[in-house]
């Protein structure tokens, strides 16, 4: 669905029609993932600017345009990135993508179970826990339910990473248009394989534990440190997701 919404090329008549329901609900749900997206981007920009060169990128979808390892290795050649997911088609674009490519590498694995994460092969061969690492849950923990206790998997990865390392996410957000969060509940239901759990500002900024927020803190996701020709909207709640970076203390 999320590459449909992107206009990508890797989708399902099923996909594109799920999309078309979810735009009924919200037509503004193609800029908003698209705005998910290039905070994406900034995020690692960012993050490579503090010096970090590893990342680990969960939930990291099909390919698409502004992908982990491109953005980071076109700022710093040698950045090493492993991607996992548990979707097979993200799976096997992700694959293929990599192939040439020493430093880059993708775990077919449920980040619920972040033990099988840590001890992947591929984590194991190009993430140096001595060294920084940025974990990036860029619209992911909105598919974990209260039960599966996202704070709890946040936690496994935090205790995992050295001190000065990065947790940057997004997130869908009910606080200020439940109505929106409610329906994209139901249609996630009915629809697509993961349901959807948006959560509160509160209970998003809790996900930060033991990770200190950057400034701007966890704000609408076009607000987040804005490229200088981006638009800012006038209602910036229009994009129900939540957007932060924190730092984990040494
Ligand atoms: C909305 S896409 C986000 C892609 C990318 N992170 C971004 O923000 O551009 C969510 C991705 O999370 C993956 N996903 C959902 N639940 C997952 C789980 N429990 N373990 C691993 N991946 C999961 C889906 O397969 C999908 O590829």
């Amino acid at each position: 669905m999320y590459d449909a919404m992107l206009g990508g090329q890797h989708n399902f008549a099923i996909d594109r029609e799920a999309v078309a329901a979810f735009t009924a609900i919200d037509p503004q749900v193609r800029t908003l993932a698209r705005a998910n997206r290039a905070f994406l981007g900034r995020a690692v920009r960012f993050l490579i600017e503090a010096g970090v060169r590893q990342f680990i990128d969960l939930g990291s979808g099909i390919p698409t345009q502004g992908n982990v390892h491109e953005v980071a290795q076109a700022a710093s050649p040698g950045a090493r990135v492993v991607y996992v997911d548990n979707d097979p088609v993200a799976v096997a674009h992700s694959t293929s993508l990599l192939a040439d490519n020493p430093n880059a590498d993708i775990v077919d694995a449920d980040i619920r179970r972040p033990a099988d994460v840590l001890a992947s092969p591929q984590v194991r061969k190009l993430i140096d826990f001595d060294q920084p690492v940025a974990v990036l849950m860029n619209a992911i923990l909105h598919f974990v339910t209260p039960e599966e206790d996202p704070a709890g998997i946040v936690a496994a990865f935090h205790d995992a990473l050295p001190g000065g390392s990065w947790l940057a996410l997004t997130h869908a957000t009910n606080q200020d248009r439940p109505d929106t969060a409610d329906a994209v509940g139901k249609l996630y239901r009915s629809r697509a394989t993961s349901p959807v759990s948006a959560r509160s500002h509160d209970e998003i900024r809790g996900l930060f534990a033991g990770f200190d927020l950057v400034d701007p803190g966890l704000v609408y996701v076009p607000l987040w440190r804005p490229a200088p020709d981006d638009l800012i909207p006038d209602k910036p709640s229009e994009y129900w997701v939540y957007a932060g970076v924190g730092r984990k203390g040494p």
